[in-house]
């Protein structure tokens, strides 16, 4: 990228694989907005990086909520001007745990309503963020960056039974990467998804086989590598099916 400072935002960013994000992300030169729903957490959080020595400011996002978007979007145009990054990383997984296991209902009882609050999150969100955002993202020049972090639990080719909602959730976010990539074709602005494998975070569990280093290893690569791809899945810094 070139000699200018890179502007990144980081949604869902106050702890995981977001809070890693924004530390590797400015670790490499970017000022980067922490933005988080929950003002205190996201406060704590940006403070913790500042006192690392890195620049981080915290902004309030809570991606479900239209006022709310709109509001940071103005706060970023004001403050910042533009936006190089984009990590649309605030994510939920609120179906039942082992809800496919034998004897457990899977998706023939999964509540409408679980899919509904998940699609909220994981997917209206990024659409809402990626909407209002998308006039400070530069067309021309470097360009932009938008990285939706998706899950391998969204891929058709992989497709397996239970968490029903989020694997839903996942699979639409991939296609949003798509139309999004598509839609942007001849401008400079590169949408890819990636899964960041298994992490040890709030969702991911103790047992999960990653750090959130490694997790959030493919979303740092695809924002800072001098010439990237756009409308691809990538995990471990290769492109992995849909
Ligand atoms: N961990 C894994 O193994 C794994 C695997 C594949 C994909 N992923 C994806 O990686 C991303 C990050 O997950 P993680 O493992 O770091 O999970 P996490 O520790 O549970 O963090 C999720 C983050 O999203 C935020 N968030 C949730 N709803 C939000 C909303 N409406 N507005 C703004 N922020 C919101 C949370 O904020 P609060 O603190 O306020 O709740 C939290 O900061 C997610 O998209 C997840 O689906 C994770």
């Amino acid at each position: 990228m070139g000699p200018t400072r890179k502007i990144a935002v980081v949604t869902g960013a106050n702890r995981g694989i977001g809070f890693e994000t924004c530390r590797q992300l400015a670790r490499g030169g970017m000022k980067v907005i922490l933005a988080a729903r929950d003002e205190a957490k996201g406060r704590v959080a940006a403070q913790r990086l500042r006192d690392e020595g890195l620049d981080v400011d915290f902004a309030r996002l809570d991606v479900t909520d239209g006022d709310s978007v709109r509001e940071f979007a103005r706060f970023v145009r004001k403050e910042y001007g533009r936006v190089d990054v984009l990590v649309n990383n605030a994510g939920v997984m609120i179906d039942q745990r082992g809800s496919f296991l034998p004897g457990m209902p899977g998706v023939f009882k999964t509540k409408i309503e679980t899919v509904r609050e998940t699609m909220e999150t994981n997917v209206y969100g990024a659409l809402r963020v990626t909407q209002a955002l998308r006039p400070l993202l530069p067309e021309t020049g470097d360009g932009a960056r938008v990285i939706n972090v998706s899950s391998g639990m969204g891929q058709l080719s992989e497709m397996n039974g239970g968490y029903a909602g989020y694997r839903i959730s996942k699979t639409g976010l991939n296609a949003l990467t798509r139309i999004f990539a598509d839609e942007l074709k001849g401008t400079a602005i590169r949408v890819n998804s990636i899964c960041p494998g298994w992490v040890r975070t709030d969702m991911g569990g103790p047992k999960a086989e990653r750090t959130p280093e490694q997790g959030a290893d493919t979303i740092v690569w695809l924002a800072t590598m001098p010439v990237a791809p756009t409308g691809g899945f990538f995990k471990d810094r290769k492109a992995i099916p849909w």
